[in-house]
């Protein structure tokens, strides 16, 4: 009898071992949001001196990206379409580093770099050192979905945009006086080794800004969408971290991942894969990921990022003191702001 009873105990708890799913599960998941986006334009060391007038302008602006979004999720719309319209609206803002507002190469152009990722499928689309197309970001998924290739570069990515139907401008489209000026500062702090000529706050934000958008649509799918006019005072064909699958943008469909910041430090530690890696194999808790790409993997100043889960949580965080970003989820739980609190 009692060997009975120690066998059907044994039975029990191998049933019990048997039934657990085999993904490694955050216990406390959290309830699964209809859906949720998140976006920034760039991170940086913005002073708190900022003006008031100007603080507004960038305020107003993080809202009204968001509301292009959200509305798009809200009437059923995919997480593609939603990313993809705000980053427009961003590319065309020239408070914001992307599109027009982009900063200057050191030879005094504007070559734009951009990426786009279905997290439904693991399909993306990148291009970079574009010179006539006004919103890279919809160059992009066209890569993505009228292309059999991932990334096209400068002349070649210029060819493909002859081929399908983006908006092109003449490459003048991309002047802006602000940021002709930072690339006329920056090449003289570059002679002068002891140059008084300190980056502004702004033109710190600026130096490697960035916009992105990351979402989750009603139907569960995650994507991931990042643009910029890279780096101020880049060199002949320098490519940053934007483009590159993993690095500065990435989507599967357990989280969506955009970057902001040092282009080069992103690369080195391809902090959108890593990101996403440690998600899945570390217990689906986005907040303990980003604090583990923010404090762990990247230094002090190097970077910021969004991320959305397949729950619908959205996470926002820089280690450069300060990054522009919004989020908001079908739930009504929202964040702007530009300053790390
Ligand atoms: N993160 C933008 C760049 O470095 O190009």
């Amino acid at each position: 009898m009692r060997t009975l009873t120690t066998i059907f105990t044994y039975s029990f708890v191998l049933l019990l071992v048997a039934c657990q799913p085999t993904e490694q599960s955050n216990n406390t998941n959290p309830e699964t949001k209809e859906w949720s986006i998140a976006l920034h334009g760039g991170a940086g060391a913005v002073s708190k001196d900022m003006p008031e007038e100007r603080q507004q302008a960038y305020m107003e602006s993080l809202e009204e990206a968001l509301t292009i979004g959200a509305e798009i999720l809200e009437n059923g719309g995919s997480a593609l379409d939603a990313i993809e319209k705000t980053v427009n609206y961003l590319e065309d803002n020239e408070l914001y580093n992307a599109g027009k507002g982009a900063v200057f190469t050191s030879e005094g152009t504007n070559e734009l770099d951009a990426a786009i990722m279905d997290g439904s499928n693991l399909n993306a689309g990148a291009v970079t050192g574009v010179t006539t197309v006004k919103n890279p970001i919809s160059l992009a998924r066209k890569v993505m979905t009228e292309s059999r290739h991932v990334f096209f570069a400068a002349e070649g990515a210029e060819t493909f945009a002859d081929q399908v139907d983006v908006e092109r401008v003449d490459p003048e489209y991309f002047y802006t006086e602000s940021r002709y000026r930072s690339l006329q500062r920056a090449l003289e702090r570059e002679k002068q080794e002891s140059s008084n000529l300190l980056e502004t706050p702004e033109e710190k934000a600026w130096k490697y800004g960035t916009v992105g958008a990351v979402a989750k649509d009603k139907d569960g799918n995650l994507a991931a969408a990042t643009s910029t006019g890279g780096m101020t005072n880049k060199k002949f064909g320098r490519v940053g971290d934007v483009p590159i699958i993993g690095s500065g943008t990435y989507a599967n469909d357990q989280v969506a991942v955009s970057a902001t910041g040092w282009g080069e430090k992103i690369m080195l530690s391809v902090s959108a894969h890593t990101l996403a890696a440690h998600y899945k194999y570390e217990g689906n808790d986005l907040k303990a990921s980003m604090n583990y790409l923010v404090n762990e993997v990247l230094n002090p100043g190097d970077a910021g990022f969004i991320a959305v889960d397949k729950y619908g949580v959205f996470s926002m965080r820089t280690n450069t003191g300060s990054m522009f970003r919004a989020a908001i989820d079908s739930e009504g739980n929202k964040d702007v702001g530009i300053w790390e609190d």
